[in-house]
């Protein structure tokens, strides 16, 4: 049985976020607010189970995917209680459950680690708690507005915000939410177990735990995620005097072959170099068994692909990528058709393919060798 489960509900409209859609589904730095938690999660060892609005079922799926997780969706209810209760009935048999807000789409995997980490040292609930840094004040007629009629000053070192991931022993949780049918609608789970009398522990929340509620929110994870769309360059010489055949661009061309523990293709390890450099990601030397024997004589394409399937495992997708060769030959206006082709099939985006000399001069104009430079435009 699986130790650790995560419901992540994400089944509420987002009135107050105001964008027309469900807020988990709401775009924020090129992605839905629910692929960043899910992204978030998916270095923990839990089953996830996601709760989200009836008919989004197929799109919580592939959200789910593209985050690099499995997860199992159930359709959510009228309010978060009720979306969690769906939740619930859907966990099985594991022993912790922990419910998470998707619209705490940046907490840290330590924060959730700290609260399975309470967990097992004996904890049957635990909230992450995070001091309150404004001063605050009771209403004495609560208006919730501007009007409100101001009362005394509560002492802000006697209270704590509370966040999500809350965790609990499965079986409390759900005795708490069976009790609670009859006491409405709760935000907090922790406060239907408390009802029952059971304590509930402290963990160290975290500011980037914050919950995106409004306009302003999701300004703030969209700058915390950085921008969405980013550049890359990349480049690479070979000399000629390979014992293979001559392959570039993905092509195997006429002629001599460059040198190289691998093919010698220097326009994809220059694209592999853009496209990781533009995620940030090292270059090409950072992807795994480059020098490995196994890749002796690997074609380029083996590293293209290895490079687009690294930047999607962080959440990047080639946009689009300009390469240019320098070289005496092969010629690449010959057969740009086929090697822009070839190129966009790896890179799964459009590839294009100039080609120039170096008017003679320089190794690469005295046709010792080829060097590629390539640009990569890529999007979260
Ligand atoms: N939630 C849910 N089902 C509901 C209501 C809320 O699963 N019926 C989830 C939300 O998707 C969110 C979390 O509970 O991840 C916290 O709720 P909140 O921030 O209030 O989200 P919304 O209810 O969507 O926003 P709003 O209150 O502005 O409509
Ligand atoms: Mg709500």
């Amino acid at each position: 049985m699986t130790e650790t489960a995560i419901i992540v509900v994400a089944a509420g409209s987002g009135t107050r976020l105001g964008r027309g859609v469900p807020k988990a589904f709401a775009t924020v730095a090129g992605a839905p607010i629910l692929e960043h938690a899910l992204r978030g999660l998916a270095a923990v060892d839990a089953r996830l189970l996601v709760v989200v609005p009836a008919g989004l079922e197929a799109d919580a799926s592939a959200i789910a995917e593209r985050a690099g997780v499995a997860a199992h969706v159930v359709v959510g209810g009228a309010t978060r209680a009720d979306s969690v209760a769906a939740g619930l009935a859907a966990v099985g048999d594991a022993r912790w459950v922990l419910v998470h807000d998707a619209a705490r789409a940046l907490t840290p995997a330590a924060q959730v680690e700290r609260v399975i980490a309470a967990l097992r040292e004996g904890a049957s609930a635990v909230v992450p708690v995070l001091p309150v840094v404004d001063t605050v004040r009771s209403v004495e007629a609560a208006r919730h507005s501007e009007g409100d009629v101001l009362g005394p000053i509560v002492d802000r070192a006697a209270l704590r915000a509370m966040q999500t991931p809350q965790g609990f022993d499965a079986a409390l949780l759900r005795r708490a939410y069976a009790a609670a049918d009859a006491m409405g609608a709760s935000t907090d789970d922790a406060q239907l177990v408390q009802a029952l009398g059971e304590p509930v522990a402290a963990v160290r929340g975290d500011e980037l735990a914050f919950k995106i509620t409004t306009a302003a929110d999701a300004d703030r994870a969209e700058s915390l995620l950085g921008p969405a769309i980013r550049v890359g360059i990349g480049a690479d010489v070979h000399a000629f005097g390979g014992d293979g055949p001559l392959r570039l661009a993905g092509l195997e061309w006429e002629g001599p072959g460059l040198e190289g523990h691998s093919d010698g293709d220097a326009v994809c390890h220059a694209i592999v170099d853009a496209l990781l450099g533009a995620a940030g990601l090292g270059d090409i030397g950072s992807l795994v068994g480059v020098d490995d024997p196994q890749h002796a004589g690997a074609h380029g394409e083996v590293f293209v692909r290895a490079a687009v399937a690294r930047l999607a495992e962080h959440g990047w997708r080639p946009m689009n990528v300009a390469v240019q060769v320098l070289g005496v030959r092969p010629r690449i206006g010959s057969r740009r058709d086929e090697a822009q082709r070839a190129l966009s099939a790896m890179v799964g985006a459009p590839v294009s393919v100039s080609g120039t000399t170096t008017d003679g001069l320089g190794a690469i104009g005295r046709g010792e060798g080829v060097q590629a430079v390539a640009t990569a435009l890529i999007r979260r």
